[in-house]
């Protein structure tokens, strides 16, 4: 199992938000857009695997348009707990509407409910071990990896994930990539890190360091042997084999020395990771190697670029297949109405 604390996940959302600025956003927007023709427009499902503290739903939720669901999936109740109040917070911030406690919210058994001018999103939130696929209360009965085969998909649905892949094996992936071909999900991988970095001013000893990070990368966080920064190129090549047609963009993060925090936080990690794998006589190296990046990151004359990629790809056929699918979005109806009658519908699960 891997550990991500709140704090972390919070110093990283500018540089994941800058990072994310790609012809990504407007392309998935458009796959979401109504078929005009029809009366009814569709109100999208959509999962977020790893969702973290909801740096994904913030992000995709006004980019997204229309109507939306969100299972928001996570291992960890700590980070979970803080989704709903970051998001009201953000929410309140960027001046969108807001619901965390009123009786027809309440009755959907949602956490939140989110609008902005031209789309709503209805949040739920979901504790659970992606990896073996048990609920919580399950977690002390020994059970083998069974990837994804329990987590129900929501039929033509969203699949995403932002900064996950990178800790799954090839077995899971491929299996969630079989499982969502087969629900016709179209699949929004965000924020894979993809094994380069780069330094300014450089070192000689950087890309040593590097190298060691992306071996640890890909030791078993929970899923089996990581894909690491392997992780976009072995989702093209299964998106591929599964009939997908896909489009991936390069999203690195640029960091900044107005972003000393995010540095410190970056580097402490990497040492961490290389100590773990160097040899005992690289051990000096090491040190100064940090002493330099911090005394770099004070005098405020470090950059730092995190090479990562996002994918974004559609089941096959999706292109004769635009009209609505199910439910009504619930911005065309008084607001008021909309968490309402959304309790009455179920959400569409396809295994
Ligand atoms: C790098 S964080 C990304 C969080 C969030 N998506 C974001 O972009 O801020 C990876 C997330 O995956 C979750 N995670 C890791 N292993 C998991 C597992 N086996 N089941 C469910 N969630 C898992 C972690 O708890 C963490 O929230």
């Amino acid at each position: 199992m891997s550990e991500f604390n709140a704090d972390w996940l919070q110093l990283r959302e500018a540089a994941d938000e800058r990072a994310r600025a790609s012809p990504l956003n407007p392309a998935l927007a458009e796959w979401n857009a109504d078929d005009a023709s029809h009366p009814e427009p569709r109100l999208i499902e959509i999962l977020d695997l790893g969702a973290g503290t909801g740096a994904n739903l913030r992000y995709l939720a006004p980019r997204l348009g229309r109507g939306q669901r969100w299972r928001c999936i996570d291992q960890n109740p700590q980070l979970l707990a803080q989704l709903t109040g970051r998001s009201a917070d953000w929410a309140h911030r960027h001046g969108y509407q807001v619901d965390l406690d009123t009786r027809g919210l309440r009755s959907t058994g949602a956490a939140l409910q989110l609008a902005g001018p031209d789309w709503d999103a209805l949040a739920y939130i979901e504790q659970r071990d992606l990896a073996t696929a048990r609920h919580p209360e399950n977690a002390l009965r020994p059970e083998p990896r069974v990837h994804s085969r329990l987590l129900s998909l929501p039929a033509q649905g969203l699949i995403t994930a932002s900064a996950l892949l990178d800790l799954v094996s090839a077995d899971w992936l491929a299996s969630l990539v079989e499982r969502c071909r087969r629900a016709d999900c179209a699949l929004f991988f965000a924020l894979s890190y993809d094994g380069r970095a780069a330094l300014r001013p450089s070192n000689p000893a950087d890309q040593a360091i590097i190298a060691l990070v992306n071996r640890h990368q890909r030791g078993d966080k929970g899923f089996g042997p990581a894909l690491g920064p392997t992780a976009a190129a072995v989702a093209e090549t299964l998106l591929a084999a599964a009939g997908y047609g896909y489009q991936g963009a390069r999203t690195d993060w640029q960091i900044g020395a107005d972003e000393p925090e995010l540095q410190r936080a970056l580097i402490a990690g990497w040492l961490e990771a290389a100590r773990e794998l160097a040899p005992p006589e690289a051990r000096a190296k090491l040190r100064a190697w940090q002493r330099e990046r911090q005394a770099q990151i004070e005098a405020g004359v470090l950059a730092i670029q995190v090479g990562h990629r996002d994918l974004l790809a559609f089941p096959p056929g999706s292109e004769k297949k635009r009209s609505p699918r199910r439910g009504v979005h619930p911005s065309r109806r008084p607001k008021r109405l909309a968490a309402q009658k959304l309790a009455d519908q179920k959400p569409v699960a396809k295994d």
